[in-house]
């Protein structure tokens, strides 16, 4: 099953048929997302300095690293919300550099913000409706809320009620919902377990295991090393704007005392 790729839309009917020859071509672009040489900031402070990272189609990577060390600055830049000074962000080879932050969005480059923006004001239903509308490229909404609503029951059992009143879990689950029904194909979390109960946690994480298996690329964002490193496939810890390990997760767990140095005692 594939909740969230519908055959109308062009990359998911490519994934379907699978890679074909001009993919594996060796002047083919990279599949997936790649960033080479990203600065950026806020004013004169310069935050990210000379950044790279690849992610490649269908991965998880993670990304950990002290508060202030830039994490949520990356997501920003990659998502067009902050200007890059220098650099490039790609995404299946096209430059999404100095686009439009809706126009990354309509490329399926989704970012699910650390201070989640919903509409507290609004019902459950209405958060949906307009992130549906933003960014829908679909036209039946109806089957698109019941996938949302298949993933995360909780969302349809609450939908008339105010966003604002649902728990902190349920408002996460609900800003993953409306970043999904852009139907992503990088899908970014900046800190989905924050303040969150571990068992809410886990809740989240079992429906992004759920989405993983569908082939989404992911750029997680985590100060929980643990939950992190238990799920990505590939791991970095930014210290001060600059990639410090970079590894598979087994290679990074293998090594938890360092992370942990890095990350000033927060692995738990
Ligand atoms: N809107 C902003 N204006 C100015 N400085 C900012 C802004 N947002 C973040 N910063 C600064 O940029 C640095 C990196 O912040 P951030 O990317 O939020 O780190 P992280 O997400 O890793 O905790 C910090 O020093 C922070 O104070
Ligand atoms: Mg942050």
């Amino acid at each position: 099953m594939n909740p969230m790729h519908s055959d109308a839309h062009p990359d998911a009917a490519a994934a379907a048929i699978g890679p074909g020859p001009q993919q594996t071509a060796p002047h083919a672009p990279q599949q997936g997302l790649e960033i080479e040489g990203l600065a950026a900031g806020y004013g004169k402070a310069l935050v990210l300095d000379d950044l790279n990272l690849s992610i490649p189609r269908g991965q998880v990577v993670a990304m950990v690293g002290p508060n202030g060390a830039g994490k949520s600055t990356l997501v920003k830049a990659i998502s067009g919300c902050i200007r890059a000074r220098s650099g490039q962000v790609r995404f299946n080879g096209e430059t999404l550099t100095g686009m439009a932050p809706h126009e990354i969005a309509r490329r399926g480059i989704l970012h699910v913000p650390e201070t989640r923006d919903i509409f507290g004001g609004m019902t459950v239903l209405e958060n949906l409706q307009v992130a549906f509308d933003n960014l829908n490229t679909v036209a039946d909404a109806a089957q698109a809320f019941d996938e949302i609503y298949e993933l995360f029951p909780i969302l349809a059992q609450r939908r008339t009620d105010v966003a604002g009143n649902l728990s902190g879990g349920q408002q996460q689950m609900l800003a993953i919902a409306r970043a999904l029904l852009g139907r992503p194909h990088v899908l970014m979390l900046d800190e989905p377990s924050l303040g969150l109960a571990r068992l809410v946690i886990r809740e989240i994480y079992a429906t992004l295991e759920r989405l993983r298996r569908t082939g989404l690329t992911v750029l997680l964002i985590e100060q929980n090393a643990t939950m992190a490193l238990k799920f990505a496939d590939q791991a970095v810890v930014l210290v001060n704007g600059r990639i410090v390990l970079r590894g598979t997760c087994e290679e990074l767990a293998a090594d938890a005392t360092l992370v942990q140095h890095y990350l000033g005692g927060t692995v738990h």
